[in-house]
């Protein structure tokens, strides 16, 4: 079974992370880590504690917590069936250590691998406004061959729900991997 790693750092918007590990883990294995701050701000924005996280994993899912440095995704020798890691959503902290090499947990680490080993990695980064500090690590890791996807909801879709909203921007980062699925409604989909 072809597998993704996705992690889910402090930023604001811990359910895009949810929400992929549950859409991914339909077709693919998923290896999940998430930070001690993304338990935090999940509990304070979702009212989800990380035991209630823990117990509603789907199936398919493997969870590593951020001090788990050993776990096998901390090898480049593990990734050969890895098709991409997506962090999601990406605190600016964790886009700053990965566009650094700074590699503190086990998600900065599995990012550094993720690029060493030229995978395909994608950040939902969530900060508004930017700093130039932000932009400019954007940037590195851009040039680097990262994605850098914000977490930037459009309307042409005419979402009426906040989970449409959250499908949107989960959708789009589905479509960076080539995925498919029909979380949104494409733009002039019904005049094909
Ligand atoms: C409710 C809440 C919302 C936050 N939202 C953001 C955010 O949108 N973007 C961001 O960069 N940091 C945000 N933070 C701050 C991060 O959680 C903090 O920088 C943390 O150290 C990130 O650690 P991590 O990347 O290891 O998870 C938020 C914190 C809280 C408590």
């Amino acid at each position: 079974m072809k597998k993704f790693i996705v992690c889910i750092t402090g930023a604001s918007g811990s359910i895009y992370g949810i929400r992929l590990i549950n859409e991914l883990s339909k077709k693919y294995f998923v290896y999940a880590v998430v930070s001690k701050n993304a338990y935090l701000v999940m509990e304070k924005e979702e009212g989800i504690s990380r035991e209630n996280f823990i117990k509603n994993l789907p199936e398919n899912v493997e969870l590593f917590s951020e001090n788990a440095i050993d776990a096998p995704i901390a090898s480049g020798s593990r990734f050969s069936s890895i098709e991409g890691v997506i962090v999601a959503p990406c605190s600016m902290g964790t886009l700053g250590a990965v566009a650094n090499g700074i590699s503190n947990n086990l998600i900065h680490r599995t990012v550094d691998v993720a690029m060493k080993e030229r995978k395909k990695v994608c950040l939902l980064v969530r900060e508004m406004p930017f700093s130039l500090i932000h932009i400019e690590n954007m940037k590195k890791f851009t040039l680097a061959g990262g994605i850098i996807a914000p977490a930037s909801p459009a309307f042409y879709h005419k979402p009426e729900t906040v989970e449409d909203i959250i499908n949107f921007v989960v959708g789009k980062v589905l479509d960076i991997f080539g995925i498919e699925h029909s979380l949104y409604r494409r733009w002039k989909k019904d005049e094909d």
